[in-house]
C-alpha cells in the first residue's frame, strides 16, 4: 500500500484535504492525522474490519484497548452507557484537550475496540485538525498513537512514516504537535488515575476530589493494559543519569562509540547531545522528537534525570518506561 502525505494548515486545515481523508476513514481506510498531544492512527469506531486493520498495521496485541475520539461530550455520550457527574465535571473544565476518561462500554460499540473490555476509553482532542477530521467523517474515531506497537509515539509526520510508511492510507502533515506526550488517562467511577499526562493529578483532584494513582501498578496485570513497564521505548538502551551530575554523564558517555544524551540542566556538546529545556511542559514538547532523532543514530542515549516533582511526573513516567529493559542483563 502506498501511504500518501498530505500537508496541512495546522489551525485552518484545507477542507478538500479533510473531504479525501474522511472519505477513507468512512470506507474503513486507516489515516494518521495530529491530535495536541501525538499523532494518531484513526479508523472507524464503528467498524469491525477497520479496527482489525488498525491493529494489524500497527501490530498491536489484541488485549490493548483504544481511544474513541470524538468532538465533545454530545458525541461522547453516544459511546458510553453511562456519563456520571464526574465525567461532566471533568470534560466542562478539560475538553477539548488532552484527557481521556474510561466509562461503561454500551452493547452497541464493536468489542474489538475496547479489546473486549467492559470500559471504553474516550478524548475530544482540542487539535483543529483532529475536530475537523472527526466531524467531517461524522463518525467517532479509534486512534491510538501512530506507530509500530511499543516504539516511540509520534510528534510529527515524519516519525509516523518512520515505522508506518507503506501500512497506512494516509498521513496528514500539520507539523510538530504541542503537548508532546500522550493523555492523561482516567478511570471513572470511582477515579483511578491510569495514565499520567499533561493534565496533573491535583489538576482532576480539585475537580472531582480524590482520584487514586494507580499508574504504577504491577506492569503484569496493569489497571490500564497498554501501561507496560516497557513501553514507549526507542530500540536504543536508555540510561539514566542524575540532574545536574557532570561526572556520571562523563562516566556513561565514556568509551562508547555511538552514545548519545538528552540534557536539561547540564550543557550539550556535540550532534548527539540535545539540550531540552528545563522546564516541564516544553521538556515533554520535545521529548520524543529527541528519542527519535537519537534512536536513528545510537545505540545507547543517556538521559540526565528531571527533578522528582509532581510537574515532571509525566515526563518521568515516559522515561522510566523508555528506560525499562526487558531483561537487564540481556543487550538489545
Ligand atoms: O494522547 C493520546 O491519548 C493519544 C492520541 C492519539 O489521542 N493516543 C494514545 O493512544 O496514546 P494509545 O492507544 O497509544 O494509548 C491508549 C491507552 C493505553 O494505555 C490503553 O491501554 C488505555 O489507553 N486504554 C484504552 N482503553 C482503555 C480501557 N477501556 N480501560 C483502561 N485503559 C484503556
Ligand atoms: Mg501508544
Amino acid at each position: 500500500m502506498k501511504t500518501e502525505v498530505l500537508t496541512v494548515d495546522p489551525r485552518h486545515p484545507d477542507v478538500t484535504v479533510l473531504r479525501r481523508a474522511a472519505a477513507i476513514l468512512r470506507r474503513g481506510g486507516l489515516v494518521a492525522f495530529p491530535t495536541e498531544t501525538v499523532y494518531g492512527l484513526g479508523a472507524s469506531a464503528l467498524m469491525p474490519e477497520a479496527i482489525e486493520r488498525l491493529y494489524a498495521a500497527k501490530g498491536r496485541p489484541a488485549f490493548n484497548p483504544l481511544i474513541v475520539h470524538v468532538t465533545g461530550e454530545a458525541q461522547a455520550r453516544r459511546v458510553v452507557a453511562g456519563w456520571p457527574e464526574e465525567a461532566e465535571a471533568l470534560a466542562a473544565r478539560f475538553w477539548p484537550g488532552p484527557l481521556t476518561l474510561v466509562l461503561p462500554k454500551p452493547g452497541h460499540l464493536p468489542d474489538i475496540v475496547t479489546a473486549g473490555l467492559g470500559t471504553v476509553a474516550v478524548r475530544a482532542p482540542s487539535h483543529p485538525v483532529a475536530r475537523a477530521l472527526i466531524d467531517e467523517a461524522g463518525i467517532p474515531l479509534a486512534a491510538p498513537s501512530a506507530n509500530r506497537s511499543g516504539s516511540i509515539s509520534p510528534t510529527r509526520a515524519e516519525h509516523v512514516l518512520r515505522t508506518l510508511d507503506g501500512r497506512i492510507d494516509m498521513v496528514l502533515d500539520a507539523g510538530p504537535t504541542e503537548v508532546g506526550i500522550e493523555s492523561t488517562v482516567v478511570a471513572l467511577s470511582p477515579a483511578r488515575l491510569l495514565r499520567l499526562g499533561h493534565v496533573g493529578r491535583a489538576e482532576l483532584e480539585a475537580v472531582i476530589g480524590p482520584v487514586s494513582d494507580e499508574t504504577r501498578a504491577a506492569s503484569d496485570e496493569p489497571a490500564s493494559p497498554g501501561m507496560l513497564l516497557r513501553h514507549y521505548a526507542p530500540e536504543a538502551v536508555v540510561v539514566m543519569v542524575a540532574r545536574g551530575d557532570a561526572r556520571a554523564l562523563a562516566a556513561a558517555l565514556a568509551g562508547e562509540a555511538h552514545t548519545g544524551a538528552i540534557l536539561h540542566s547540564l550543557p550539550a556538546r556535540g550532534q548527539d547531545q540535545i539540550r531540552l529545556p528545563d522546564e516541564p511542559a516544553a521538556y515533554a514538547q520535545g521529548l520524543y522528537a529527541a528519542l527519535h532523532q537519537l534512536d536513528e543514530r545510537c545505540d545507547r542515549i543517556v538521559v540526565e534525570a528531571p527533578p522528582e516533582s509532581a510537574a515532571w511526573d509525566a515526563v518521568c513516567d515516559r522515561l522510566r518506561r523508555a528506560a525499562h529493559a526487558d531483561d537487564d542483563t540481556a543487550p538489545r
